[in-house]
């Protein structure tokens, strides 16, 4: 049988650089996209194309690429994310349209090139990284949040148009796993010495920090998405996460919502120690 074709977004590192190398190694055919490509990074077991997901032109260019060396895919990945980490209240407009543009409209672009290709095949898979934060909201990553209920929500509606093409959907909704990149998390130019978050800013994301770190193995997370794809069906949600987080997911659907809030509003207030973000990295700058 031919090898099944996989594009991938945002596999130069993290969740998504696990999920392209455990693909490859489960044999399919691997064309894996992201900026850092472009400069000459290379990720085993797959063949790697500059890409960026906010750049029509890029996406473009991408699937043109990709075209000549697999053909049309049978799956696309939407993996590319970002964050930037700040209060509702002083985030700057161009940092949620940044935020917005990748992880929402991103994944948009892609969709939309590789819906064509699909059609005439008559069959593919879709898989849209959404995140627990899709389901619910945390202090201080509102626009994350913003762009993953807003795939979650696109990705229901596009399920439903897809299906009759013989096209299939999934939402992967991973809690947190240590994709190392904790270190390089971004804040908002808005968060200053002086806000007035500031306290519950550095509580809050060192507890976030924290949870990363001692998150689930992002190598499991790959090795689960390459099996559920081998399969001739796949399901709408794949929900991977520790047992905490799945509890924080049924307790916000289940509880009134001043109950989970009062829940979720204490655990970000307790410090688990020192807060690795705040020396943090610049790697979107
Ligand atoms: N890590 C977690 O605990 C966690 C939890 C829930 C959901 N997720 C989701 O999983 C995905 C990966 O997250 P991660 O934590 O593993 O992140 P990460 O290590 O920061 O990786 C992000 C990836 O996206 C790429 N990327 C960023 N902007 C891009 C752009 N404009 N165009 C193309 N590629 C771009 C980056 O590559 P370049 O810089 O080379 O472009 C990188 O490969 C995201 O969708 C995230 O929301 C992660």
């Amino acid at each position: 049988m031919d090898k099944q074709v996989v594009w991938i977004t945002g596999s130069s590192s993290g969740l998504g650089l696990h999920t392209a190398r455990a693909l490859g190694m489960h044999g399919f055919d691997v064309i894996a996209g992201a900026r850092s490509f472009g400069q000459g990074k290379a990720v085993e077991h797959c063949r790697s194309l500059g890409l960026d997901v906010t750049d029509d032109r890029s996406v473009d260019a991408f699937v043109q690429r990709a075209l000549q060396l697999s053909g049309p895919p049978d799956i696309l990945v939407n993996c590319a994310g970002m964050l930037v980490l700040g209060s509702c209240e002083e985030y700057k407009i161009d940092e949620i349209q940044q935020v917005l543009n990748t992880n929402f409209l991103g994944q948009v672009r892609m969709i939309q090139r590789v819906l064509p290709l699909m059609r005439d095949k008559g069959k593919g898979k879709i898989v849209n990284f959404s995140s627990i934060n899709g389901l619910l909201g945390i202090p201080f990553e509102g626009a994350y949040t913003a762009s993953k209920h807003a795939i979650e929500g696109f990705s229901e509606c596009l399920a439903l148009e897809v299906k009759p093409f013989g096209i299939q959907v999934m939402l992967v909704e991973p809690g947190d796993h240590q994709s190392g990149s904790a270190a390089y998390r971004r804040h908002s130019a808005g968060m200053g010495p002086d806000s007035p978050y500031k306290a519950a800013f550095d509580t809050g994301t060192g507890v976030i920090a924290y949870d990363e770190g001692h998150g689930s193995d992002p190598d499991a997370l790959g090795e689960k998405i390459a099996r559920v794809l081998r399969r001739r069906r796949i399901p709408k949600r794949l929900r991977i996460a520790k047992f905490d987080q799945r509890l924080a997911v049924v307790l916000h659907d289940l509880l009134p919502p001043w109950g989970f809030e009062r829940i979720i509003g204490s655990y970000y207030k307790k410090s688990k120690g020192p807060n690795p973000l705040k020396e943090r990295g610049t790697r979107d700058e």
